[in-house]
């Protein structure tokens, strides 16, 4: 850029140079401006004209800006972009500035360390994450600086990046923070917006990051968090400290812990199972309320909806866990006045994490303490009820509650009841907690009073009754006498101002009550706001207290509403099977039904399973298009997953095994949308799936094969169905028109087939979606095609051509045949249902001159060519 010629841009310019990476907003009197290229990102992103400043002196230096008062909007509005913005105030008194007013950067937000509630939502996180890589390891931490959340892990083994992008999926965090030769990288279109923000590589070393987290922590050691002998965690979590430090004011006492995990301590989900089970949003195309977690949230505060969250994302492999969830829902699901109390209660608390991540960066005004305090005052009434209830788990969170009455006494003794939003404008704080203070407001009382006397003399002694003493901000306190009784003012008055109907003067007297008066209302606002601040950094060292507390409210809330659900929309509690076996009587989809109910259109027609690890490994769905068989797939994951989350389920009676991961494959063309090289991607989730299914995990593989022609196609299915079954050994549901690979029910032992079945009324259908055994006996395309609209003589054609092809089909099976010879310990009965030349033999002969004899000795030959 060329040389800045006033003062004021090269004050511009040397501030600009120490936050390369953000955009500049630099309070310029009532604006904040931004010049260069932040100006023409930010007039872009924010609709607003791109002018340009010093146009005169030839170098036209692009600029735009926003009102200071609705600064906020358009902040929150850049950050949910994914941009890192720094504030940059005045920080003198223009009006006592001597020359060129001091301006500083006072504030930088980034979208990982937003706590605005205009960019947060409510009811998720908001991640910041850190990695640190090794040649052997990689270290990552998230932390939620809005909500005091911090987590760490340690990725080892093969697969590590891959594993690594797992997890950022699954947590989904706003900005990342990366050494610069770090490999991670995110696709720029990814929604919402990942920022990437590169730091020093020491930033990320292990004791840096020890260092770090031992002074905050005040520990000698890491032990105690589980991160002894993990130095990438250490420093991927001390990268995290660093930044927030360098970005943040406050103390951040509500990071009081952090929670080492890793990835098998919880039910497995990879990226490809979110999304095909629509657990946060749907496949594309469908409603936006589709998904699991819309259906089953239904708590009551934002602490509940998040810890839901992070429940259906990391449901539990720990059956005592699940154990006393499930009891504390049972019950809490009949006794419905104490759960709908309970519900009612937890209504009036608000997000205390987000109160106390506001006290805690000291950003929290008298509101937000005042929204504390009434929150606090429903926990007696909590503890009440929890200590009422049988179930250990509600035991156990009434001694995790901390009524915090001492909180709450001093913030009700300290707080004024109606306090301004701002901290400037005095009224924070209540009358009778602070001496100093009150003498301070008595005194402008006072002085008040004095000057209604003062009116009231001047009144009589100069008989003009519309005399007035007022105030206003540039000169004080004046009295006013009105045109017509100028005459009548005193010689002692001392002229200030003209104005049309009216004459402004002071006095020696006012003069020196003013300056009393308002040096004492300057005295009082500063002590309140330093009381004020005072009384937060108190609030604060409560921390963890109020974030136990609140931890414990949460997992209440979750509870109660898994109790709702039980109740009303008749779920059972599932029970656990030791032995590997799943059954399910009369199971539905939880969101489907959901929406079906609500919208009364129709009803979810329920569907048994069976399956167990000997005898009913891995079962083949058939059946038409249309028919059920991706809904009874999922319906089967959601289950699971539901109960591992500690919920009821949605069905009559179902007895599960707890699972270690859940992976699906959903075929191409229920996916096409994602418009990516479909077959390849196919394979590349199957290849998985084959890799990492163990005999305890739950699989669903949903038309694979659909991505090629038909025979590969088949082939491959054929193969990936073997190999389950053979080695994986995990609990498999198979959905496939492939119609041929319900032949595998008689080769090997473990599978079953199934369908959904259809009822044929003339040459129309009607999907029953029952979920039945055997399988189907045809396709029924044509007749889907045909309720689909498709044209009469259209579909007429479909037939004949079908009939012909089915026809000739054993000819091309037999061609797939010739391919390969399997393995012995597998037959490849589909492929050689007739030897060609056999085929070709019958085709020659030419019935109507066939003798019985010749007939016979033509049958020997072929009988003898099959056995050769
Ligand atoms: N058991 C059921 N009860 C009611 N509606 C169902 C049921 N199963 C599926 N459906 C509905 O039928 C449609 C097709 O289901 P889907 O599972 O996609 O069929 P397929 O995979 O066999 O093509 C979906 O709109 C689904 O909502
Ligand atoms: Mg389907």
């Amino acid at each position: 850029m060329s040389e800045f010629s006033t003062p004021l841009m090269r004050q511009y310019n040397g501030i600009k140079e120490r936050y390369p990476n953000a955009l500049l907003l630099f309070r310029l009197g009532d604006f904040y401006e931004l010049f260069f290229e932040d100006a023409i990102v930010a007039s872009k992103e924010l609709q607003i004209t791109l002018t340009s400043r010093n146009k005169e002196k030839g170098i036209a230096v692009p600029m735009c800006g926003v009102p200071y008062h609705a600064a906020e909007g358009y902040i929150s509005k850049l950050i949910r972009r994914g941009y890192r913005v720094a504030i940059c105030d005045q920080v003198e008194d223009p009006r006592k500035a001597k020359k060129l007013v001091k301006r500083e950067v006072t504030q930088v937000v980034t979208p990982g360390t937003a706590t605005g509630s205009q960019v947060l939502e409510p009811r998720d996180h908001n991640y910041l994450a850190a990695v640190a890589e090794s040649n052997s390891a990689i270290g990552l931490a998230f932390a939620d600086l809005s909500t005091g959340d911090f987590r760490v892990t340690e990725i080892t083994g093969d697969g590590r990046q891959e594993r690594l992008m797992e997890e950022l999926v699954r947590m989904r965090p706003r900005e990342l923070l990366l050494a610069p030769a770090a490999s991670v990288h995110f696709s720029p279109e990814s929604d919402p917006p990942i920022t990437e923000t590169r730091l020093e590589e020491w930033v990320f070393g292990g004791e840096y990051g020890e260092r770090l987290l031992k002074d905050h922590f005040g520990v000698v050691s890491l032990a105690g968090y589980g991160l002894e002998g993990h130095p990438l965690a250490a420093g991927a979590a001390g990268a995290i400290f660093h930044y927030v430090r360098e970005t943040q004011r406050g103390s951040l006492f509500h990071f009081d812990t952090l929670r080492f995990y890793q990835e098998n301590d919880s039910l497995v989900l990879d990226s490809t199972t979110l999304r095909n089970l629509e657990l946060l949003e749907p496949l594309t195309g469908g409603p936006r309320h589709a998904t699991l977690l819309a259906a089953l949230d239904q708590c009551v505060t934002s602490l509940g909806a998040r810890k839901l969250k992070s429940w259906m994302l990391r449901p539990s492999t720990d059956a005592a866990e699940i154990d006393a969830r499930l009891a504390a829902v049972e019950e809490l699901s009949s006794n419905t006045i104490a759960r709908e109390e309970v519900r009612r209660v937890l209504n009036g608390i608000q997000d205390l994490e987000r109160i106390l991540g506001r006290v805690s960066l000291e950003s929290a005004n008298a509101r937000d303490l005042l929204a504390l305090k009434a929150s606090l005052e429903h926990l007696p009434l909590v503890r009440t009820y929890l200590a009422s209830f049988n179930a250990g788990r509600y035991q156990e969170l009434h001694e995790r509650m901390d009524e915090l009455k001492d909180v709450h006494g001093l913030i009700e003794s300290s707080i004024h009841p109606e306090p301004p939003a701002l901290l400037t404008e005095g009224n924070l704080i209540q009358p009778g907690y602070h001496t100093e203070l009150d003498s301070l407001r008595e005194i402008s009382r006072n002085s008040k009073q004095l000057i209604a006397g003062i009116e009231r003399r001047e009144r009589e002694r100069t008989g003009i009754n519309s005399l007035k003493v007022r105030f206003n901000s540039v000169f004080g306190y004046y009295i006013e006498v009105t045109r017509a009784n100028l005459h009548l003012a005193p010689s002692d008055y001392q002229r200030k101002q003209t104005l049309v109907n009216a004459e402004r003067f002071s006095t020696p007297e006012l003069k020196e009550l003013e300056a009393k008066i308002l040096d004492a209302e300057e005295r009082s606002q500063t002590l309140e706001r330093e009381l004020f601040v005072e009384i937060r950094r108190a609030v604060g060292t409560e921390a963890r207290r109020i974030r136990q507390t609140a931890q414990a409210l949460a997992e209440l809330d979750v509870l109660a509403c898994f109790a709702y659900l039980a109740a009303e929309r008749n779920y059972c509690r599932p029970e656990f099977s030791d032995n590997g076996e799943m059954v399910i009587f009369q199971g539905r989809h939880p969101v489907i039904e959901h929406i079906v109910t609500r919208e009364e259109a129709g009803h979810f027609i329920p569907n048994d399973l069976y399956l167990n690890p000997t005898s009913d490994i891995l079962i083949v769905v058939t059946g038409p298009n249309m028919g059920g068989k991706s809904t009874y797939l999922r319906q089967t994951a959601l289950i699971a997953l539901m109960m591992q989350m500690g919920s009821f389920v949605p069905a009559e009676r179902a007895k599960l095994p707890i699972f270690d991961r859940i992976f699906t494959r959903i075929g191409a063309s229920d996916n096409l949308a994602r418009g990516r090289s479909t077959f390849m991607v196919e394979m590349t989730e199957t290849a998985t799936i084959l890799n990492t299914a163990t005999p305890r995990s739950l699989v669903l593989l949903d038309e694979i094969g659909r991505g090629t022609a038909t025979f590969d196609g088949l082939a491959i299915a054929w193969a990936v169905v073997e190999h389950l079954l053979v080695h994986t050994r995990a609990r498999t549901l198979f959905a496939t028109h492939y119609h041929e690979l319900t032949e595998l029910e008689d080769l090997l032992p473990g599978i079953r087939n199934y369908h959904v079945s259809v009822k044929e009324s003339g040459s129309n259908i009607i999907f029953l979606r029952k979920v039945e055994p055997g399988s189907a006996d045809k396709s029924y395309g044509i007749e889907v095609a045909r309720l689909a609209g498709l044209p009469a003589h259209v579909v007429e054609r479909a037939r004949e051509v079908l009939k012909r092809h089915e026809q000739s089909e054993h000819t091309v099976s037999g061609k797939l045949a010739e391919r390969k010879q399997e393995p012995k310990d597998v037959q490849l009965m589909i492929f050689t249902p007739l030897n060609s030349e056999v085929v070709q033999a019958i085709e020659k002969v030419d019935l109507d001159n066939l003798k019985p004899l010749e007939a016979l000795n033509l049958l020997a030959e072929l009988k003898k060519q099959i056995q050769s």
